[in-house]
């Protein structure tokens, strides 16, 4: 049995832990179905790994053929377009999706297992033709696989539109709030206690990321681990010629263009704890891993640089569902993939929430 806080606010449906690109989908998807929705984030929505994250959307890169998680990934990137146009409707702000394809250079060890017939999944690409689609790329560079339906978005101003979206549509966001416990009162969530008070909804959703398992209560634990990423960013205006043109993957280093000249750099992978120190040294080998790839880039100075914490569970999929006690759920451990899995996981929590009803 709980005792309530004096509450600061009227009840909602359901209270979000965690302004993430995950909660913020998750309370866009069930505040346009109707709920009043209370989210809950210990910063700013949107400034931990949804900030820090490059915006790839590359699940046969990322996944191994025929894995849940490959399945998954395919799913949420079909979802993409309609989620992303539907939100720069709503908001009038653009989110800059591009799935105009994902390049990956290959060694000249490496055997491609692709051909260059244009039907080819993905395909190779030689000489000329990859000049063609990267004028910029290292002469080093002769061979590449081309994956021509995946891409990347603007992940922060994704989650900028999401954010606006969910004003919009009422949801009552509270920054600086952190979550310190799921209330639960005759085996059933009844909202949580935060720093400011008590907050009471029948649905309580976590979606807190790396921090998901640190939040107290008499409720089924998720456990969940940071993983460190270090990033930088390069600002290649007037190098219009050479930009990469496509999202770059290369042997765990990644250059994302923006529309705007930017172009992402990532990432490091660091078992760390809750560490977000950036390190010069680590900031300095990708910088020159990705001027091996596009050798102008080693000329750039980096214009910024950051760490995040990617939200790693036990499984490698991550949990999206209903958990113990009645009226408790989450969407957690998305690890290297939460902007991808978004779409799909909206749809998924919003199956399980609103059921047939919808
Ligand atoms: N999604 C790429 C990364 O986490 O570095």
């Amino acid at each position: 049995m709980i005792s309530f806080n004096s509450s600061s606010a009227a009840p909602a449906d359901c209270c979000i832990i965690g302004g993430g690109i995950i909660g913020l989908s998750i309370a866009r998807r069930l505040a346009a179905q109707g709920l009043s929705i209370a989210l809950f984030d210990k910063s700013s929505p949107g400034t931990e790994a949804s900030h820090a994250a490059g915006g790839m959307l590359c699940p046969r890169l990322e996944f191994e053929k025929g894995s849940p998680l490959s399945e998954m990934g395919e799913i949420s990137l079909q979802l993409y377009p309609d989620y992303a146009r539907e939100l720069e409707e709503e908001t009038g702000l653009c989110v800059d999706l591009r799935l105009d394809g994902v390049i990956t250079p290959l060694s000249r060890e490496e055997t491609p297992g692709s051909t260059s017939s244009e039907d080819a999944i993905p395909r190779l690409l030689e000489g000329d033709a990859l000049r063609e689609l990267e004028p910029g790329i290292s002469p080093e560079i002769t061979r590449a696989l081309y994956y021509e339906d995946e891409g990347s978005i603007d992940n922060r101003a994704l989650t900028a539109a999401l954010a606006v979206a969910c004003k919009n549509l009422g949801v009552r966001i509270y920054p600086d709030c952190e979550v310190l416990e799921i209330l639960v009162q005759e085996e059933a969530a009844r909202g949580v206690r935060t720093r400011e008070g008590d907050f009471s909804s029948a649905i309580v959703i976590n979606s807190a990321g790396a921090w998901a398992g640190k939040i107290a209560g008499e409720v089924e634990q998720v456990d969940i681990n940071p993983v460190k990423g270090q990033m930088l960013m390069l600002d290649c205006n007037g190098f219009e010629e050479k930009l990469p043109r496509h999202t770059i993957y290369s042997h765990q280093t990644y250059l994302v263009p923006r529309r705007d000249g930017r172009v992402i750099v990532g990432a490091t992978v660091e078992d760390k704890g809750f560490d977000k120190s950036v390190e010069p040294a680590a900031i300095e080998a990708l910088h020159q891993k990705a001027a091996g790839i596009f050798p102008f880039l080693g000329d750039i100075q980096p214009r910024e640089s950051w760490a995040g914490l990617r939200p790693m569970g036990k499984q490698d999929v991550p949990y999206i569902g209903a958990l113990s006690p009645s009226g408790y759920y989450a969407a957690v451990g998305h690890y290297r993939n939460g902007i991808l899995l978004a779409p799909l996981t909206q749809e998924l929590m919003a199956r399980e929430i609103l059921g047939t009803t919808e």
